[in-house]
């Protein structure tokens, strides 16, 4: 199963590229930038990824990323990632990232923008893997700030493949950012939301209607609605599931008692991700390989899921009928 799952062409919907800051390069980083971190080995980092929920995984999560400096580091986190992801059989990444996060520490957008762009063309001409680009808005922060970013971005629409919004999901509901998505409807870029994985059932609506966002991120929760569930079914809309992230997170106490077979059983457009892959406990394979030992899921399954993902990606269609063939080969 693993070499089959490394085999299958696996598009990645839903990955923080903050995220994916593994503890050896996170050292790396605050030695070369003179950065204080509260950990001396890697050990003593993995060592306090123990998490009760979304907001003592944030709080390690935005430390963490206070390594991040220069247009190198952002460069170098990028690289290393989709290289990782490259050798497990990924061909496409839809990568957020937190402009909020670094502004707050005195890094401009330009320093992102720059090390990220330099990432992406070098994973394009040096391992054929193909990104796109999610500019997200936290959600624990106000939306006037938000609006702020979306317009400090205007060099840069044109990269952006769509905006999202992340962090803390718990009283901040999805209403409080209409404005800023109706910006982006307007300026012609797509819109995704996290809603539903901590939040209720009704955030998901609410995404849905006021936001006008063409995938859900997460939407674990759809299944406390029943009408919701049959909306989302007739629609097909994408939900971006991470099963690791979900048990790292406690939104279940074990994969076992994931919803993820409702989901399907209910004709969802699922997707398995990664979400924070050096904090939740693996890439691609190992969430794909963590269901098949949870659920028992056959290939047939895995090629629905990673087709799923391949219909759904930002990307033309020539590359999009490269991945179907794949797919019908694996
Ligand atoms: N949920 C919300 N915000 C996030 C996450 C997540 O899993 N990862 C990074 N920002
Ligand atoms: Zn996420």
């Amino acid at each position: 199963m693993r070499d089959f799952l490394a085999r299958l062409p696996k598009v990645e919907l839903h990955l923080h590229i903050e995220g994916s800051l593994e503890p050896e390069l996170m050292l790396a980083l605050a030695e070369r930038n003179g950065v204080t971190l509260p950990y001396a080995s890697v050990e003593e980092v993995h060592g306090a990824y123990d998490f009760s929920d979304l907001q003592s995984f944030l709080d390690l999560y935005y430390q963490g990323m206070s390594v991040l400096q220069t247009a190198r580091d952002f460069h170098d986190l990028a690289m290393a990632y989709f290289r990782r992801a490259h050798a497990e059989g990924v061909v496409h990444v839809e990568m957020h990232f937190d402009p909020q996060a670094h502004l707050v520490r005195g890094i401009d957008l330009a320093v992102v923008m720059e090390g990220l762009s330099l990432a992406r063309r070098e994973a394009d001409r040096e391992l054929g893997l193909s990104t796109a680009l999610i500019m997200a808005f936290l959600r624990d922060r106000d939306a006037e700030e938000a609006m702020w970013v979306l317009e400090q971005a205007a060099p840069y629409w044109e990269m952006l493949d769509a905006v999202g919004l992340d962090s803390a999901e718990q009283g901040n509901p999805p209403e409080k950012f209409v404005e800023v998505f109706e910006r982006a409807r307007r300026l012609g870029i797509p819109r995704v939301a996290h809603a539903g994985e901590e939040g209720p059932a009704a955030y998901i609506l609410g995404a849905l209607d006021r936001l006008d966002v063409c995938r859900i991120d997460h939407g674990v929760r759809c299944l406390e609605d029943p009408s919701l569930v049959a909306r989302l079914r007739d629609e097909q809309t994408v939900l971006t599931v991470c099963p690791l992230s979900n048990v790292r997170l406690r939104m279940v106490e074990r994969l076992e008692d994931h919803p993820l077979p409702r989901l399907l059983d209910e004709g969802l457009n699922v997707t398995l991700n990664s979400d924070d892959p050096a904090y939740f406990g693996g890439g691609m394979v190992d969430n794909f390989l963590a269901c098949h030992r949870a659920f028992g899921w056959d290939e047939a399954v895995f090629r629905r899921l990673a087709g799923n993902a391949i219909e759904a990606a930002f990307v033309d269609e020539s590359r999009r009928d490269e991945w179907r063939r794949r797919l019908a080969e694996a």
